[in-house]
This record gives structure tokens, C-alpha cells and sequence, in this order.
């Protein structure tokens, strides 16, 4: 999209959309694309906040001249966040406009100059601190780890626009609207919770932090740097990821198995059918081998239950459902409960590797654990009936 769209009076979105990058930090698929939000203030003085991934920056360029026209410089460059999905085109902004003064925190800085080399022309902020651009006056809020070290937030009076960086913002690009009166927010929201889930989930208590840094403020509008701009009701998105961050899970369970022949799969569908029997609505199956892992990190963080049932390979754990379980160790999940399943095959290995897991991570193992030998038996098929009675008492 090649437009500079009008935001608020004087404010404007010069960001780009990304249908290219299969992957988001070559890890994260981006079936719908992302797009990378900048935003321009056009005021006494001119302002950008945050900029795009490189290969962008020539769109990004046209966007800002259609707000300011060929001539007119640009006087500052806000940096909110350092990833160079955002500070891509930083290098290119400083030939462009070679008087730009970059604002931003004294990591802001480190990341400059070791990313790129940039020393010069540099403002550093600290906490609260604020800049006046004529009529409009911007204060930054510094928060960090959400999720580099140098994350902040910068706010925006006159109009109540956060500028809130990574926070708040998904995968996804903007087709045609940019806000999220515009979109369709149900598929936007389980793309903000995939993006939350996946890369600041593991920094939950610094999101929270960073929410209450904020939440004093008379916040309008608020623009992250992917997504939409929430400017219908963005106090119950605050709400929502504040959820988030404290890991209050729904009830509705996600049961993932990795299965080679079949066998552990018959126990998953068995327990779905006895959760369903017992009355629990929100039952998702995902086979490990076949969706990609941030989609099931998406459903494990959202719901209470999780049932995980692996077979056995190399007398070890199925190889993907062990990359789940470092996943799960690394970003200390809480407030679930746990169902383990499995099959023995001709050495075990599957279910005792997922019980030491669930030691080590400290959640609560709900009885039976079921191992079934080869194909399961009439007698497991019933334990896994009693599995899914269990879970579904204690949602
Ligand atoms: Fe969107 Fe942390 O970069």
C-alpha cells in the first residue's frame, strides 16, 4: 500500500505492507502477511516514529514526501524499538534527511551505533521526558524488555495517540483498512494473540509493568508498529493483553499429539470425545506434525486445559513435540492444567520424557497418565475417557 493515511489532525500512518516474508524473524509464518507501521507528525517540526524493514524503504519514503511534499525535511526520528523490522530504514532516513536528530533511550543507542553504525545526530530521552514539536508535544515512556531491552512508548497529548511499539500489535497485513473499525478484528485479534504468545509472552511481567507505565494516560488512539490502529475502544485491548500478560487462561482445552501410525492420534480423539461428552465446548486437536508451532503456543496460552500425548521415537520423545516442550519450559506457561498420553512402542521414552517435563515445570499432572504398549487397548481407550473427565473438572 503506497498511501500516507490521515490517523488524526497533523498525524499520519507511512508504514508499509509486507506480503513477501514468508517467515517473521525466519521462524513465525506469515500466511496473511504483516505490515510494519510508521507514523509521520506533521507539525512546527516534523516527527517520525519508527521506521521500516529495509527492502521498504523507498515505499516509506513516497509515503512520507505525500505528507510533506518533496522539499520539507524531516526533523526527528522517534525510535520506539530497534528490531530492524522497524529500524530498517534508518541508514537510508539519515542520507535522505542527513539533518535528522534520532530520539530515543540510552540502549536505543547502543543498538544504533552496533547495528548501524550510527552515532551522530542523536537525542537521548529519558523516562517522562518530553519534546516539543510546535503545537503538539511528545513524552516518552520508557518500557523496556517488551521485548528488547530498549522498547518505549511515546505519547502524544493533543491527540491521546500512544505510539506503543510491538505492544498491542499482530501479524497480518492492513488490506485496504488500517483501523480497526476498518478490519476485521476477529481474525486481527487471534493474529495479535499469536504475535503476543510467540514473542512477548515470555515477557509478560514486563508488559504488565509497561500497561500500568500508561494506563494513567488519556489514550485515544492507539498505533503499534503491526496491525491495525485501535482507535474504536482501544481500552479493552489494554484490558485484553493485560489478560494475557497475567496468563488468565479460558476454559476449552488443546490437546496436541504426535503420532507416526495413528495410535497416539486415536487416544487424542478419544479424549476430545469425553471432553466433549462432558460438556467442554472449546476442544482443539492439533496434530505437531503437521501445524506449525506458533499456532499451537497461540491455543496452549489462550486455554486452561492442556493435554499433550506423544508416541515413542528412538526410545525417546517424538522430535517436535520435544521443540513444544522447551518452548513451554522457556516461556514459564502458568495457570494450566495438564493430561499426558502416549504410546510405549517397543521402549518407552514418549510419556517419561512428558512426565519429567511436567515435573520440571511444575503444573499440575491430572490422573491417569496413559501409555499404551502398541495400539491402544479397549482398557486405554477407557483410561483416556477418565483423562478427559478429569480435565474437564477441573477447568
Ligand atoms: Fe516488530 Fe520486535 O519487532
Amino acid at each position: 500500500m503506497n498511501h500516507a493515511i490521515k490517523v488524526k489532525d497533523d498525524i499520519y500512518w507511512v508504514g508499509v505492507n509486507d506480503r513477501k516474508t514468508d517467515l517473521f524473524e525466519s521462524l513465525w509464518p506469515l500466511p496473511r502477511g504483516v505490515a510494519y507501521n510508521a507514523y509521520l507528525i506533521n507539525d512546527e517540526k516534523v516527527a517520525l516514529i519508527d521506521t521500516v524493514k529495509a527492502p521498504f524503504e523507498m515505499d516509506y519514503l513516497q509515503n512520507i514526501q505525500k505528507v510533506i511534499g518533496p522539499d520539507r525535511r524531516v526533523d526527528y526520528l522517534i525510535i520506539n524499538h530497534m528490531e530492524p523490522d522497524h529500524s530498517g530504514a534508518i541508514q537510508f532516513l539519515t542520507r535522505i534527511f542527513p539533518d535528522i536528530t534520532i530520539v530515543g533511550n540510552k540502549k536505543t543507542m547502543e543498538f544504533l551505533k552496533d547495528f548501524y553504525g550510527v552515532i551522530h545526530n542523536t537525542l537521548i530521552i529519558e523516562d517522562g521526558q518530553s519534546l516539543s514539536l510546535g503545537s503538539r508535544t511528545l513524552q516518552f515512556h520508557i518500557t523496556p524488555m517488551v521485548h528488547w531491552p530498549e522498547t518505549m512508548m511515546t505519547y502524544e497529548g493533543k491527540s491521546g495517540m500512544l505510539f506503543s511499539g510491538d505492544a498491542f500489535g499482530g501479524f497480518g497485513t492492513l488490506d485496504g483498512g488500517v483501523f480497526d473499525d476498518e478490519l476485521d478484528m476477529d481474525y486481527f485479534e487471534d493474529e495479535m494473540l499469536r504475535y503476543f504468545s510467540n514473542i512477548v509472552g515470555k515477557y509478560s511481567m514486563m508488559v504488565l509493568k509497561a500497561i500500568d507505565k500508561v494506563k494513567h494516560l488519556d489514550i485515544q488512539v492507539i498505533g503499534a508498529t503491526h496491525g491495525p490502529i485501535l482507535r474504536k475502544n482501544p481500552g479493552i485491548i489494554i484490558e485484553r493483553y493485560a489478560k494475557w500478560s497475567r496468563q488468565e487462561t479460558e476454559k476449552g482445552v488443546v490437546i496436541v499429539f504426535g503420532s507416526m501410525y495413528g495410535n497416539t492420534e486415536k487416544m487424542a480423539e478419544r479424549i476430545a470425545r469425553s471432553l466433549a461428552v462432558q460438556g467442554v465446548e472449546k476442544v482443539i486437536i492439533h496434530d505437531i506434525s503437521r501445524t506449525h508451532i506458533s499456532y499451537i503456543i497461540r491455543d496452549l496460552w489462550r486455554y486452561r486445559g492442556i493435554i499433550l500425548g506423544s508416541c515413542t521415537y528412538n526410545m525417546k520423545l517424538f522430535p517436535p513435540m520435544e521443540q513444544l516442550i522447551g518452548i513451554l519450559e522457556n516461556d514459564a506457561m502458568k495457570n494450566h492444567v495438564l493430561g499426558i498420553f502416549g504410546g510405549y512402542s517397543w521402549s518407552g521414552g514418549g510419556v517419561k520424557r512428558l512426565k519429567e517435563f511436567a515435573v520440571n515445570a511444575k503444573w499440575e499432572t491430572l490422573e491417569p497418565v496413559i501409555e499404551a504398549k502398541c495400539s491402544p487397548s479397549e482398557s486405554d481407550l477407557e483410561q483416556c475417557d477418565h483423562l478427559g473427565e478429569e480435565i474437564a473438572k477441573a477447568l
